[in-house]
Parts: structure tokens; sequence; C-alpha cells
């Protein structure tokens, strides 16, 4: 049947004049071999930018200007589809090639080629048809472009949005706390006022009796009863403390000045476990605060991170402003605090430590809210550092 078709061509001359001007896709022929000369029909010279008919050669010299791609690499002359099928005898079938312009124009066919021989079976040249795919390819890329575009966004907004629940979540938590700390206050205060009175008179009789001349060799056990209970009289001060409604008595005062008269103090806590504390004002402004309250937070805070160091380990209690606020740190080179407790931490009664009550976080967080201020913790293996952040009062001077 094929040869029909061929022996009607032939006789028409169809093949060698009407059908390359006929055919839809690009065709183009290398009349010689060395491929010098390449004819190209009206759709080849429009993708390769000459006019019908006309010769354009990669093999010529000087070679044209655009540069050809397969794969995304320079393709050189001896590869090209066209020089493969002249000069090797292959065939070559469906390769895409895009070629670039220096003028920034790209277009992309998908390329057939194949060698063309006389009777001996010698070659004399090579056909090439190609499929102009510019549309297709540069559509395929803008999309791609366009989804890549989309998968970024999508990311920053689902680290965006994981950001936001994380930090409502931790919210939340400080929320809760808070409400569990107003609620235990709360009760303690109606509690405390209703235990201490026996508590006193309790004490009032031990200390009556212990100097009894018949009871005198007990003396010891009432010492210790005393002791226990001024412990349990500290306890119920330190559960009033966490009360909300206890009534904020803040001054103006100079934070560097109340650190820097506690820190001997401090220091000597540091000292007789072998460890070290620092102290380093920075420049900042005066505070509305309770001293007697950051006295209070001051000491929990210390006592904490020194527990938390082993010997020789070293506490840094900084002063400093960050943007707007008066910030007060307690950075401590201990063995850091697990996940799965930084969310405990301010829970009343909360503790790992064997004589811990675990009000002494409780009691900062508790005090922390008074001031307005807001802790913050930052733990690893290396330690703890906690940061009181205080808002500045308007109008306020570096000191
Ligand atoms: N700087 C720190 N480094 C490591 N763990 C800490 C630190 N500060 C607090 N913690 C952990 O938080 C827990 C609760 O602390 P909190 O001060 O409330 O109670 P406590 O120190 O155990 O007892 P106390 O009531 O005597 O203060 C501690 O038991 C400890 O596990
Ligand atoms: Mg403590």
């Amino acid at each position: 049947m094929l040869d029909l078709v061929v022996k009607v061509l032939q006789q028409s001359n169809m093949l060698t004049h009407k059908l390359p001007e006929l055919m839809p896709g690009g065709f183009f022929i290398a009349i010689d071999v060395t491929c010098q000369k390449i004819i190209h029909n009206p759709v080849s010279a429009r993708f390769y930018r000459i006019e019908a008919w006309k010769s354009l050669s990669s093999s010529s010299s000087p070679p044209p200007q655009f540069k050809v791609y397969h794969d995304g690499r320079l393709v050189r002359i001896e590869d090209l589809p066209i020089q493969r099928a002249t000069w090797l005898g292959e065939e070559v079938t469906g390769e895409e090639y895009e070629l670039i312009w220096p003028d920034g124009i790209s277009k992309v066919g998908i390329f057939n080629a194949s060698p063309l021989r006389n009777d001996n079976g010698e070659i004399i040249g090579s056909i090439c048809t190609f499929e102009d795919v510019t549309q297709i390819v540069h559509m395929k890329r803008e999309l791609n472009a366009h989804k890549l575009n989309l998968q970024e966004m999508i990311e920053e907004r689902t680290k965006e949005l994981k950001c936001e629940f994380e930090k409502r979540e931790r919210m939340e938590r400080e929320v809760a706390k808070l409400e569990r700390l107003n609620v235990i206050g709360q009760l303690a205060a109606g509690l405390g006022h209703e235990v201490r009175n026996p508590m006193t008179t309790i004490r009032g009789f031990l200390q009556m009796l212990q100097y009894k001349p018949d009871l005198i060799i007990y003396k010891s056990y009432f010492d210790l009863m005393i002791e226990e209970l001024d412990r349990t009289n500290l306890i119920i001060t330190d559960f009033l403390s966490l009360s909300k409604n206890k009534p904020a008595e803040l001054k103006q005062h100079c934070l560097n000045k109340l650190l820097a008269n506690l820190f001997p103090l401090l220091q000597a806590d540091a000292f007789s476990q072998s460890k070290q504390c620092i102290f380093e004002p920075g420049e900042i402004v005066e505070l509305d605060i309770d001293p007697n309250e950051i006295n209070q937070m001051v000491l929990n805070f210390a006592r904490n991170g020194l527990d938390a160091m082993p010997k020789d380990g070293c506490l840094t209690i900084k002063t400093f402003m960050e943007g707007q606020n008066i910030v007060l740190s307690f950075k401590d080179e201990g063995i850091g605090i697990k996940p799965e407790d930084v969310i405990k931490l301010g829970t009343p009664f909360f503790t790992t430590k064997e004589s811990g009550t675990g009000l002494g976080l409780p009691m900062c967080y508790s005090i922390a809210e008074r001031h307005k201020a807001k802790i913050e913790v930052m733990t690893g293996p290396d330690g703890t550092t906690f940061l009181v952040q205080f808002p500045q009062l308007k109008g306020m001077n570096l000191l």
C-alpha cells in the first residue's frame, strides 16, 4: 500500500514540490553530507526565525546565534539530530530541544531525524521533522512556577498558623495557670485566716510549756513542734501571696539598687554551695514595684537556679532594656528542665525536689502578674534562663 502512495507522489512531483509546503509541522533537509546547507520549509523557517526555503545550519560558518539545549544541557553541534543522522547514520525520534536566542526568545520542538541514502546505500544528507511545542512547554513552566509559588505560600502560611496555634496554646495555658493560682489564692486566703488563729494559740502554749521545769526534758520536742508550726505558717504566707486580690503596693523604685542590696545574701547562698553568683546591672529606667515582693521573687528564681547547678556552676543575674521593656534575667548553668515539665512550671505544688514545696514559681508568676510583668523561660542541656519582662512606665528616663 505504502509503495502505491510513494508511486503516486513521485508521479505527481508532490513529494518534492507541494508536500513540504503543505506539512503543518516543521521540516528541514540537509542537502550535503557536511550539513553546511540545510533548507527549511515555511513552518521550520518561522521556528528558526528565517525566510522560507533559506539555508540555516549549525554546521556552517559562522553558526547561527541561538544556543540549543537538551535536558537543560547545552548541546554540541555534532549531537544535534540532523548532524547525528547525516554524520553517524542515526535515526532520531521524539527528542526535545530548546533554542534560545540572544534576545531571550525561547522555542521548543520535538524532533525526528533520518539519514537520506542513495541507491548504493551511501548517505547523501538527512531529513528532519519537528513539532513546535513552545507554547505547551512555556505554559507548563509557568504552571510549575505557579505551583512552586503556591507551595511556598502554603508552607509559609502553615508555618504562620502553627506559630499562632502554639502561641494561643501557650496563652491558654498561662491563663489557666493564673486562674488556678487565683482560685488557690482565694481559698488560701480564707483557709489561712481560719488556720492561723488556732496555730497561734498552739504556738503560744507550746512556748509557755517548754520552759516548765518538769517538761524541760522534752525541750527538743517543743523546739521541733514550734519549728514545724513556723514552717506551716510560712507555707500559708506563700499561699496567701498567690491571691490576686492581694493589693499590690507599687512604688517607684530602682530595681538595680534593690538587687544590689540583695546580692550579698545571694552570693553567700552560692558560696555555701561552692557555686558562684554574678550580678550585671544594666542601664534601666525606674519601675513601679513592691520591693518586698520583688525580693521574694529574686530569691525564688536565684535559689532555683542555684539548686539546678552542680558545683562550680555560675548563676548570672542581669538587668537590661529590651525595646520598651525592663528585663530581669536569671541564667544558670544547670541541667535544664525537661520539655514535659516546662508546661507545669508555675503550677502550685509541682516540684522535682525532695524537700521542695513547689510554691516558689507559682509565687513568682503571681508577683509578676501583679506587676503586669511577663515571665519567659528558655531551657536546654546547658542551663535555664528565666526572663521577667516589666513594662516601662510612660515618660521614664534611663538611670
Ligand atoms: N532554674 C531551674 N532549673 C531547673 N529546674 C527548675 C528551675 N527552676 C525551677 N525548676 C523546676 O521547677 C520546679 C518548681 O519550682 P518551684 O520553685 O516552684 O518549686 P521548688 O523549687 O521545687 O520548691 P520551693 O517551693 O522550695 O521553691 C522545681 O522543682 C524544678 O524541677
Ligand atoms: Mg523554688
